[in-house]
């Protein structure tokens, strides 16, 4: 995919590379691992999930699903299991009727469980709240209350731009509870791509905070929300949360949100809602530079998060802390901080901050005081830690954990074996959790007390899910090679849609293997000579940095709207600790003189600025030339070779051989962190 300048009337041209596509059949990574780690005996006869788990699934897959909804409590049963008349999208639980906030909340003081913590948070700076089941529940009756006064009712959006705060957590319960759709962006998007997420929902309500705290210092929301609604015409109001009490400016549409439920009566009367009322609407980036707005419903949903978060966390909700380290702005938050352990009534720590604040034991210390047993987190998160030393978890007792897991991005052996070694004491089960914003829950994992994992590999698909690893035409690859990773069968908690772009949902994932209907993850993946699976990671136009995705035509359209930049390419090199690095190839307009460095660091504020932190390029490398083909298509592949710093691959289809070897000359070592 390659961007030029927007043309004169001010549209934004891409080009689309077909070809382009890493054919992961080409990656040679089948592994060789042959160690072997089984649960101990222990573990294996105290689990939740039992070997039997996958037979139960496979002889009668949607009777198993059935019985994973009735985990939940529902005010109409359903009258069928799965309508999939109308592919690729599903209906599940059709015609039953639940709250989602009911079963997070008043189910569990129901059954006399009020008084367990749902939240032990903790601030950066220090601050903490117990938080029961009880007062959870009041303080989301109260919102809920409060968002019907301000005229939020289901048929609305509400868009929430909030640090890692408790907060969160009582906004999105209370869009669920009344039905309204939420779409929570996360803290680290700027004003623009805020506001373009708030316009493409037609949300009427932000709930925000003044900010948070992070790196020691507080980092300001709401000067970022009053920017965005500048350009939001949907928006009706802004709840303000105070979490810093940092100095905001006050607008006519603000509302402080202590002020509005402090108006309002701790009980709310839930109204249940259709199986398939859309619950939640979740940004991320696909091949193109506009996001998607993936959509999930209600019972489908709620069913599998619960269910995977008890079968692949072994959750023991009387006695397990778990704690999962995801931010609620990312799909991870919502269904393993949100609705899964909620729903499942457990017991969960939440920590605002970075790990290394106001030392890099931060994490260690904090899985010491509140004895967390289960641990959550992303292998970028491992290896910053590995490469910081043993020494600092050393210092902490970790001996309370007794199982660990992994999501985001492949885990690479090493940072597999260090976690299990220096985090688990050798004794606590890894699961490596394969799964997708899209996916709405886990798909692929290991079952902790049945599964022997391997190092690196998410070993196999969950009980109820089926998937395969297909070559170009759709057909199973052998066992020992690679091929493209396709969901076979529809799960409950499939997303429904892309937000009011039903025809890019089809383009997306179900053309490519519409003969066979197999939904196309994007992801490569190996299954091993024992049929186990290995993910190779993308095999499109997305990058994946810290385990977050940013498309390169996202970072493109950010560059070429930078009015010294006439053209961008963007690849995702390979970086140690975050998988993958942005590195950004830019010809500049007209003649220049300026000094490059100067230039390269303007323009990743520039990315900064456009899309967020999280999309800052690594390397900004300005060119004369893109090594393009004699068609005009940019060849990324040798930009990547470039990036990666490795022997150029074959340049003879392009149209001037000479340019990538001048652009390689050109790239310096000296990439930025
Ligand atoms: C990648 C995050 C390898 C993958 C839950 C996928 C993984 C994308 C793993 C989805 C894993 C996620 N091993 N790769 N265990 N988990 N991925 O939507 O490329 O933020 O397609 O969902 O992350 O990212 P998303």
């Amino acid at each position: 995919m390659s961007t030029t300048h927007p043309s004169a009337d001010g549209e934004h041209t891409h080009t689309s590379i077909e070809d382009d596509v890493v054919d992961p059949a080409h990656i040679d990574n089948l592994s060789h691992e042959t160690r072997r780690f089984a649960p101990s005996p222990t573990f294996a006869d105290a689990a939740f999930a039992k070997a039997d788990m996958y037979e139960d699934a496979e002889s009668d897959r949607l009777n198993f699903w059935s019985r994973q909804a009735e985990r939940l409590s529902w005010t109409k049963r359903w009258d069928d299991i799965l309508d999939w008349s109308n592919p690729p999208v599903a209906r599940w639980f059709t015609g039953g009727e639940l709250n989602v906030a009911v079963n997070c909340l008043d189910r569990h003081i129901d059954n006399g469980l009020g008084d367990r913590v749902a939240i032990f948070f903790e601030g950066e700076p220090g601050d903490t709240r117990s938080i029961t089941y009880t007062q959870l529940h009041a303080e989301v009756c109260q919102a809920a209350n409060a968002l019907e006064a301000l005229g939020i009712t289901a048929e609305d959006r509400v868009a929430i731009y909030l640090p890692m705060i408790p907060e969160a957590v009582v906004a999105m319960l209370a869009c669920a509870r009344i039905g309204a759709v939420h779409s929570v962006v996360f803290g680290g998007f700027s004003a623009d791509a805020l506001a373009s997420r708030i316009n493409d929902a037609g949300a009427k309500l932000v709930i925000t905070a003044d900010g948070g705290f992070r790196r020691g210092k507080e980092l300001p929301l709401k000067p970022i929300i009053d920017e965005a609604v500048q350009s939001t015409p949907s928006v009706e109001n802004v709840l303000v949360v105070k979490r810093t009490g940092g100095e905001v400016s006050f607008n006519d549409i603000d509302i402080w949100w202590h002020e509005a439920l402090a108006e309002q009566p701790a009980a709310h009367q839930a109204q249940s809602f259709d199986s398939e009322h859309p619950l939640f609407i979740l940004y991320t980036s696909g091949t193109t530079g506009k996001p998607k707005g993936i959509f999930h419903t209600t019972g489908g949903y709620l069913t599998q998060a619960a269910f995977t978060h008890a079968a692949v966390f072994d959750l023991k909700a009387e006695t397990d802390v778990y704690w999962c380290t995801a931010d609620v702005g990312w799909i991870t938050g919502h269904s393993y901080v949100v609705y899964g352990p909620l729903a499942n009534g457990a017991t969960q720590l939440m920590y605002e901050g970075t790990p290394d604040t106001p030392h890099k034991g931060r994490w260690w210390e904090l899985i010491e005081k509140y004895g967390v047993t289960i641990f959550y987190t992303a292998p970028t998160a491992l290896r910053t830690f590995m490469k910081w030393g043993d020494e600092i978890v050393a210092a902490h007792d970790l001996s309370s954990l007794r199982l660990l897991g992994s999501v985001g991005e492949p885990i690479n052996p090493e940072a597999w074996m260090w976690y299990r070694e220096v985090i688990g004491g050798n004794k606590a089960p890894i699961v490596d959790t394969w799964w997708q914003t899209e996916t709405g829950a886990i798909m692929i994992s290991p079952l902790p007390g049945v599964t022997a994992t391997k190092p690196g590999s998410a070993m196999r698909a969950l009980p109820g899910i089926a998937v395969d690893v297909v070559d170009a035409s759709g057909d199973t690859t052998p066992n020992g090679t690679g091929g493209y990773l396709v969901l076979t069968k529809p799960w409950p908690s499939m997303a429904r849609g892309i937000w009011g772009d039903p025809h890019r949902f089809v383009d997306t994932y179900w053309q490519r293997y519409e003969k066979q209907g197999y939904y196309f993850a994007g992801d490569g993946a190996n299954r091993d000579l024992d049929g186990d699976i290995w993910l190779l990671g993308r095999v499109d136009d997305v990058m994946n940095v810290s385990g977050h995705r940013i498309s390169t035509a996202e970072v493109e359209s950010a560059l070429v709207s930078h009015p010294r930049v006439a053209e961008a390419a963007v690849v995702g090199a390979h970086d140690d600790i975050t998988g993958q690095g942005i590195v950004a190839f830019v010809i500049l307009r007209g003649q220049s003189k300026e000094d490059s460095t100067t230039i390269g660091e303007e323009l990743r504020k520039h990315v900064v600025h456009e899309i967020g932190g999280i999309a800052k390029p690594r390397h900004i490398m300005i060119v004369e030339e893109l090594p393009k083909t004699r068609s005009g298509k940019i060849m990324r592949r040798l930009l990547l070779d470039v990036a990666e710093h490795r022997a150029l691959g074959d340049v003879t289809t392009l149209a001037d051989p000479t340019v990538v070897q001048l652009i390689a000359d050109g790239m310096t070592n000296n990439d930025e962190d």
